[in-house]
């Protein structure tokens, strides 16, 4: 057991708001489909800010709000699956921007997992260099990746980052009790997005572009409310704990419906599961910091609960951490 300590949360998101009704006049779709098949209602979109923009907000207020200085940072990982750029990394853009000259900096692909991912992979850090400080922000502008005239994901998607400090404090109880991370590389083709495509001739005719979102939706969703379950119970095993022993469950916000079937099959009550894609959507890697500072500021989620964190997504991937918070 690693003690790990989330040291505080924070989240940024666009201010403009897009609600089902004015989705349904740009597409054939409207809120009654939108709502029963989802539980979203609205989403953030952002208008002129791209992913470093709203990473940025989030490192700011992170560091705003704790006795940290930028330049005492030792690593930055942005977890996203909308990056600027191939590079550089969102990370090191946001490094640039707070003058954090001292951390290492890079950006984790694990799309919807990734903020899970990027947990470990900071623990890994923290376990190795107990005296490192952390900064893991999960970030994304999706509506740049967006098909605005394919009704089937466009409805899904929203934009939003957040964030934590972490670091390995031997003083106190908080801890990292478990980690699972799994990877179904063989079911790729089930959830793409900004796919590249070779040259098919030389010298080119076209400019090369990025496809955007195609999903498998249905084999996502049966993938998440069986991959979800078995991690956790798989981590919670891990962490010598029983799955009832858990405060909260903090999972990606992809669809209520996904997270009240998970409710249901691990026999635990809904009200452990806290839910908010009714405000933003599916926002990927920023969907589970950003529940997380929601729950820290509603008080919610307070020292000393156990708490699971949980995503999963496009690889497809997915992963399970058991905190003690
Ligand atoms: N508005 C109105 N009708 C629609 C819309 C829409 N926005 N989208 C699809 N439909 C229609 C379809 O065309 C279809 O009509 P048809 O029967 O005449 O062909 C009908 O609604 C049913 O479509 P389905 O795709 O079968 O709907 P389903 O009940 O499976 O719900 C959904 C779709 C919401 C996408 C669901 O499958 C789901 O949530 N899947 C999981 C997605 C997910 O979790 N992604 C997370 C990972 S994302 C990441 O990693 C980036």
């Amino acid at each position: 057991m690693e003690k790990i300590k989330i040291v505080n949360t924070a989240s940024y998101v666009p201010a403009k708001t897009v609600s089902n009704n004015e989705l349904s006049q740009i597409m054939d779709t409207s809120d009654e489909w939108i709502s029963a098949r989802t539980g979203i209602k609205k989403r953030h979109i952002s208008v002129g800010e791209n992913t470093s923009d709203l990473c940025l907000k989030v490192a700011k207020k992170l560091l705003e709000q704790s006795t940290w200085s930028a330049g005492s940072l030792d690593l930055i990982i942005v977890a996203t699956m909308s990056p600027d750029s191939y590079t550089p990394a969102t990370a090191a853009i946001v490094q640039g921007k707070i003058g954090a000259n001292s951390a290492v900096c890079f950006d984790v692909s694990a799309a919807c997992s990734g903020f899970v991912y990027g947990f470990d992979i900071v623990t890994q850090f923290l376990t190795n260099q107990k005296s490192m400080r952390a900064m893991l922000i999960g970030g994304e502008v999706l509506s740049k990746v967006i098909d605005w005239t394919d009704r089937k994901t466009a409805v899904l998607f929203g934009d939003g980052a957040g964030g934590v400090l972490l670091e390995n404090n031997q003083a106190e109880d908080s801890a990292l009790l478990a980690s699972v991370l799994k990877t179904y590389g063989d079911s790729h083709e089930k959830l793409t997005a900004g796919q590249t495509r070779p040259l098919v001739e030389f010298p080119p005719l076209e400019r090369t572009q990025l496809h955007p979102f195609d999903m498998d939706g249905q084999a996502v969703y049966k993938f998440a409310t069986h991959a979800v379950p078995e991690t956790i119970d798989e981590a919670c095993q891990k962490a010598g704990i029983d799955v009832s022993d858990v405060d909260l469950f903090v999972l990606h916000q992809a669809n209520a419906r996904i997270v009240r079937s998970i409710a249901k099959r691990m026999k635990q009550p809904l009200a452990k599961f806290p839910i908010n894609i009714d405000e933003y959507g599916n926002t990927s890697a920023g969907s589970e910091p950003i529940l997380l500072d929601e729950l820290v500021r509603n008080k919610q989620v307070e020292r000393g609960q156990i708490v699971v964190l949980s995503g999963f997504g496009g690889g497809l991937t997915v992963g399970t951490q058991v905190i003690k918070f």
